[in-house]
């Protein structure tokens, strides 16, 4: 196993590439901290967590609102509690929502930046004083290929996964001496809730897997598994950087 009693924390975990990746860590020896956003998502994220261990004692549900500076150091105090410590976060929390720039209402804006990247920030900066004061963990970023890929119609989504960039890049230089590795995973199309609004329509779906040289969508394991890695001592030389997993969608394949 890759991460045998490491204590570990995966924000937006109740669904998608977050539960994937909760599972994973668990399978692969890790105490995992399920974070859940509200009441609606408790039962799935404590599904997640009984998956893991269903004496409880080596996962547990947490409910917090990565956005909010309380929940987040609510959370990551209860984690010291509970699991003595943080080896591993997984900041995976993100939303976003199709809004032609031209009509983007500012609270739209502000909610996806909140969510994903000041919500990333709050958890990064909670973790890393943790993980400063046991002299070392690694802090995995969910970005995504909008990191460096344009996308009309999501501004704010760009924005933010663009400012993850440069944070993970400028976090992970300043954390280096403290024995911290911070670095980004850029998933591609994967098939998990986000993506229900392509993965329903037909038309939608076959666009965007002709925009995929392996075409078809990613599984959320297939993330899950890079997550893994990152996280263990196997890429302990692996820091400030982003791993791309995207079925070669970086290619631009339809460019002539
Ligand atoms: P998802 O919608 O299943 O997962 C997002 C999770 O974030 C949900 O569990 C949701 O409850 C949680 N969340 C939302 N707001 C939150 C908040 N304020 N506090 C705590 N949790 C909150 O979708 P998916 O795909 O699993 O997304 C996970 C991450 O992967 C996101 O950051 C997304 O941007 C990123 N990503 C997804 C890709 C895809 O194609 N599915 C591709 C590239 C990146
Ligand atoms: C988005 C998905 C999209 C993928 C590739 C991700 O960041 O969350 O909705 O399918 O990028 O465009």
């Amino acid at each position: 196993m890759l991460l045998e009693g490491r204590r570990a924390l995966v924000t937006g975990a109740s669904s998608g590439i977050g539960k994937a990746t909760a599972l994973r860590l668990g399978a692969e020896g890790a105490r995992v901290a399920v974070n859940y956003y509200s009441d609606k998502e408790r039962p799935d994220a404590e599904a997640v967590a009984a998956q893991i261990d269903p004496g409880g004692a080596n996962a547990f549900a947490i409910k917090a609102d990565v956005g909010s500076e309380p929940d987040v150091v609510g959370m990551v105090g209860e984690c010291q509690k509970r699991l003595g410590g943080l080896d591993i976060l997984v900041n995976n929390a993100g939303i976003e929502k199709e809004v032609p720039t031209l009509e983007m209402p500012l609270d739209l804006w502000e909610a996806v930046l909140r969510t994903n990247l000041t919500g990333a920030f709050l958890c990064l900066r909670e973790a890393g004083r943790l993980m400063a004061a046991q002299k070392g963990g690694v802090i995995v970023n969910m970005s995504s290929v909008h990191e460096f890929i344009p996308w009309p119609g999501f501004a704010h989504y760009c924005a933010s996964k663009g400012g993850m960039k440069l944070l993970t890049q400028t976090v992970a230089r300043e954390w280096a001496p403290l024995g911290i590795r911070v670095l980004a995973i850029a998933p591609g199309a994967i098939a998990t809730p986000i993506n229900d609004f392509v993965l329903d329509d037909a038309e939608a779906r076959h666009r965007v897997e002709a925009e995929i040289p392996l075409g078809r969508f990613g599984r959320p394991e297939e993330i899950a598994a890079a997550v893994a890695w990152a996280a263990s001592d196997q890429a302990g030389y692996v820091t400030g950087t982003t791993l791309v997993v995207d079925g070669g969608m970086s290619t631009y394949p339809k460019f002539t």
